[in-house]
């Protein structure tokens, strides 16, 4: 760039400073406001007005605690919370909208504020930080946001018991290696993702437990010098009691990550379940009739039924692994206490939120508006030699070593494969002249007995199964 061309650049950019206003909340000792570009990488209303009624909430038991504590005029509390709450009203009627140039939020909220009720608005800010401040408008908003998560976690769930119900009678392939191993229930494979949506929802029930800690007091950093009642605010608000330490308050984000490590855990169950539907759903498979509505067809191919909402649901969890992995690395190294960083803890958390709330929501709509279909798993059943296992077993009952067994039984495999034959294909006879150990091995050669012989707890037995289902039945209620 020539000499001049950097110095109208410069000017350029120079220029776009001074002639704005000042900012707000801090723009007191400042001549200049700030440069667009320091606006477009700092602003964040665009964002963080997605915790407005949080915010609004937590502003208004600031106020009420300085009323009740005497450090501001009760009348003038009385003025804020009464206007803090008629702002919440008229937002949800939308006769208010968050928008203006203001920084963020909280300014938003401090300036709408003092321009409704003048001076008493402007002591809201008296004994606090915007440091305590958002931490703690989202903690709030993301213990309300985990409810309703969790209720989303609890729909597919139950729709995976409803399916578990309904084809209790079906035995398919498990797999291992995504070789075929032995026969299992369908249901208990249905079921062992409850299990795994259960942790998840008491994952996110346990940080939910450790982040229920109110901010407010903690100040900018070091706490504030007025006589607050910070167990009156965290009263309030719901939460269990303050945080313990003013520094750790302002400066750790590890709720979010926390969070945001539940969020992963959930993506990567919820995109296996994704791709066994996909599976299930394949000519390959042939077991799982997609209904129409949760099926998208092809531009070209006009046979085709694509599980669409499930290849989307396997595809995102990357997206809120990613969100996890930048949270950390955006604390990783933080000088202590709040740094501005920390407002990157945001916009991944909400979209992480958003992006799991769909997967599991579509994968609840998957199941439900779909078909297993039992003919189909049958067939399944004839390949893979699904039953050595239990021949091996007939022959522990026999009083052969299992090693022994083990390999006897990978004899008659190699015998039926040098035919083109499945174990499943060969009578007990045939077997026993193959090896005259394996006479009597007919109870070894049917599916259902094989299920049923797993008969303990965790096992794949239909009494078992029942038993499973109908427990989680009750506990979904
Ligand atoms: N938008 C900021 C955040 O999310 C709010 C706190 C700003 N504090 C400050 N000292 N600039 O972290």
């Amino acid at each position: 760039m020539s000499a001049r061309k950097q110095s109208t650049a410069r000017s350029r950019s120079h220029s776009r400073g001074s002639g704005q206003a000042k900012r707000g909340l801090w723009g007191g000792r400042f001549g200049d406001g700030p440069t667009e570009s320091l606006r477009r990488i700092g602003d964040s209303l665009h964002f963080d007005r997605r915790i407005v009624d949080q915010d609004l909430r937590g502003s208004a038991a600031h106020a009420r605690m300085l009323g009740a504590q005497g450090i501001i005029p009760k009348r003038d509390a009385r003025k804020i919370v009464a206007e803090l709450g008629r702002m919440r009203r008229e937002l949800v009627k939308g006769t208010l909208v968050v928008e203006g140039a203001d920084e963020d939020i909280h300014s938003w909220i401090e300036r709408t504020l003092t321009e409704r009720i003048g001076d008493a608005g402007a002591k809201l800010h008296t004994a606090r930080s915007r440091n305590d401040q958002v931490a703690t408008a989202f903690r709030l908003w993301l213990r309300e946001e985990t409810e309703t998560l969790d209720l989303a976690i609890a729909g597919l769930m139950e729709a995976l018991v409803s399916q578990a119900e309904e084809v209790l009678g079906i035995v398919v392939p498990a797999y291992t290696h995504l070789q075929r191993g032995q026969p299992t229930l369908l249901s208990h494979q249905l079921l062992a993702y409850v299990e795994m949506l259960a942790r998840d929802r008491s994952r996110f029930a346990d940080q939910v437990r450790r982040m229920n800690e109110c901010p407010l007091g903690a100040g900018a950093t070091t706490g504030v010098p007025y006589p607050v009642d910070r167990a009156a605010t965290a009263t309030e608000l719901g939460f269990a009691r303050p945080t313990a330490n003013s520094m750790d308050t302002v400066a750790d984000r590890d709720f979010a990550a926390e969070w945001l490590a539940a969020a992963s855990i959930l993506a990567v169950h919820v995109s296996r379940l994704a791709e066994d539907v996909c599976l299930w759903a394949s000519s390959e498979w042939n077991l799982l009739e997609l209904g129409d509505s949760v099926s998208t067809g092809s531009s070209i191919m006009p046979q085709k039924r694509n599980p669409d909402g499930a290849e989307l649901a396997r595809g995102k969890a990357g997206r809120v692994v990613g969100h996890l992995m930048a949270l950390l690395t955006t604390m990783k190294g933080l000088p202590l206490t709040y740094d501005r960083d920390l407002q990157e803890d945001k916009e991944g958390l909400f979209d992480a939120l958003d992006t799991v709330t769909a997967c599991v929501d579509v994968m609840a709509d998957t199941l439900r508006m779909s078909r297993f279909r039992a003919e189909s798993a049958e067939d399944l059943l004839h390949g893979g030699h699904l039953l050595a296992t239990e021949l091996a077993d007939f022959l522990v009952g026999e009083g052969i070593p299992f090693r022994h067994a083990h390999e006897a039984v990978g004899a008659v495999v190699q015998v039926a494969e040098g035919s083109g034959l499945d174990l499943s294909d060969l009578t007990a006879d045939e077997i026993a002249a193959i090896d005259a150990r394996f006479t009597g091995c007919e109870t070894a050669l049917d599916f259902r007995a094989a299920v049923d012989r797993r008969d303990h707890k965790g096992g794949t037995a239909t009494r078992r199964v029942k038993a499973a289902t109908r427990a989680w039945r009750r506990r979904l209620g």
